[in-house]
């Protein structure tokens, strides 16, 4: 039934419903008026939303939550979480309480600086190609001193231009190797911008400089781009507390939880199964904070996954340690945010999350994000450590269970209560919603493959 075309994004957005709509839906109305369903009545808002990205067609909506009593560096925020999976919310929302009553969380700001390069192949004297990057400094900088007045203006700008010789790795290769401080802005575009002026200053440099053969005077330019991966943009959140004060509420004596929860992060150390499932939560509360306020989550994640690998073996994003009686947990993670530019500007759930935070820079922005991070890695861990994750997560899940089965809000209030002091699982909620109903369980679907 589906079928291919051309010319479709330069289709009206009426005329692309159109299409999409005859040619992959047995019942074209009902998917156009599921898409329309999702459009803002705000036509200027749901505008602004098409022209986000291309060949839009209607929104994708992801629960927006908030998280209270986060108590950084003194300050208490509320945070905003933009996140499909439940649990999250109420995990980092427990955390959160739980360390507010134990001096909250202690953040650093360890460095800001951004990375990108001129990535080219040259295959002349690597010495005076040295010389001559070194020589014309300079030019570089003034060649992107349009670019970069503004952001100088606001104390960033090139921090140093370097040339790094990669012909080792692969014959010819060579970098230019810039550093950027770019404020409140993520500086993508910045740098990108710069690099792609460096490239073209690096051409003229290399024809202009006396030469010995033909080879000196050519570089062949194979891309410049900023680089996601920001090992010198990194933030660390920690809470400590006495060992004596984790009475995590499950029972479990404290000097036995701070154990198990420093040998669960050990075990995240050394094992990279384990370090990818403990690092994805941490990623659950950085994620939902990183939507919500508008930044790139794609990168933040893809930095943070090159830096648990760093040392050449993935590893936790976090740290424990229990020593004299003191019990301690920390992050320390790349992450390039803005506050400003992009969606910041223009979406209007993000212009809100930046209020609710109280309009915070990128630096104190970075620190809330850590802290995010930090918080649902410690729920997840004590969960795990104590009652098995599966009692608190299914608790939260439950109402997407009964969703699925179409359960009115009377049946759902009866389950709920039902499974108010008992572990959820799927297959139990199915059969209390059917001997609610005095229906038969229905025989699980084999699927083929
Ligand atoms: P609980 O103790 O049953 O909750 O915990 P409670 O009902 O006693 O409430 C205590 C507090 O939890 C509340 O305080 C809230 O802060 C929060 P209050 O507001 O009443 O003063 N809370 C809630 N907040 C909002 N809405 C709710 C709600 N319920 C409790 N409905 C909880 C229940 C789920 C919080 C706990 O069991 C927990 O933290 N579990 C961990 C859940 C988790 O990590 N989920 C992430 C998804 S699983 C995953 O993907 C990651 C994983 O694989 C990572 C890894 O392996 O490391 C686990």
């Amino acid at each position: 039934m589906s079928q291919s075309i051309k010319g479709f994004s330069k289709l009206s957005k009426e005329a692309k419903l159109e299409w999409l709509a005859q040619t992959h839906f047995e019942r074209p109305e009902a998917a156009l008026d599921l898409l329309k369903s999702y459009w803002h009545p705000d036509a200027s808002v749901q505008k602004r939303h098409d022209e986000f990205i291309e060949n839009t067609v209607s929104n994708y909506y992801l629960p927006f939550g908030v998280a209270p009593n986060f108590l950084i560096n003194g300050k208490t925020y509320v945070l905003p979480m933009a996140i499909e999976e439940s649990s999250v919310v109420a995990a980092a929302s427990k955390s959160a309480a739980f360390w507010l009553e134990r001096g909250g969380f202690k953040t650093e700001v360890i460095s800001t600086t951004k990375i990108g390069h001129v990535h080219f192949i040259h295959w002349g004297d690597a010495q005076r190609l040295h010389s001559v990057v070194e020589e014309h400094q300079e030019r570089f900088y003034a060649a992107t001193e349009h670019i970069t007045a503004n952001m100088r203006a606001r104390g960033g700008g090139i921090v140093s231009i370097e040339l790094v010789d990669r012909s080792a790795d692969e014959p010819g290769y060579f970098q230019l190797e810039a550093r950027f401080e770019t404020i409140d802005s993520m500086g993508a575009n910045f740098i990108n911008s710069c690099l792609e002026s460096f490239a073209q200053t690096l051409r003229e440099i290399v024809v202009e400089a006396p030469a010995a053969s033909e080879a000196d005077r050519e570089v062949q330019v194979v891309m410049s781009i900023l680089s996601n991966y920001t090992p010198e943009c990194v933030v660390r959140a920690e809470v400590e507390c006495a060992v004596a004060e984790l009475n995590e509420g499950g029972g479990m004596d404290p000097v036995e939880f701070a154990e198990k929860f420093a040998r669960a992060v050990r075990i995240a150390e050394i094992e990279p199964y384990r370090a990818t499932t403990h690092n994805k939560g941490i990623f659950n509360g950085i994620d939902a904070v990183v939507i919500a306020t508008g930044n790139d989550f794609r990168a933040v994640e893809a930095a943070g996954h090159a830096y648990a690998a760093r040392s050449g073996c993935y590893t936790s994003l976090t740290h424990c340690a229990v020593e004299n009686g003191r019990f301690r947990f920390w992050i320390e993670i790349p992450l390039a945010l803005g506050t400003v530019g992009g969606l910041t500007a223009l979406h209007p759930m993000v212009q809100w999350a930046h209020e609710l935070l109280g309009h915070p820079n990128a630096r104190e922005l970075m620190q809330i994000v850590a802290v995010s991070g930090l918080a649902q890695n410690f729920a997840a861990l004590r969960a795990l450590t104590t009652t098995g994750i599966q009692k608190g997560h299914m608790k939260m899940h439950l109402l997407n269970i009964l969703n699925q089965l179409e359960a009115t809000e009377a049946e759902k209030a009866e389950i709920v209560a039902w499974f108010a002091d008992k572990v959820v699982v799927h297959a139990e909620v199915v059969r209390r919603f059917c001997e609610l109903r005095d229906i038969p369980v229905p025989a699980p679907k084999v699927t083929r493959n």
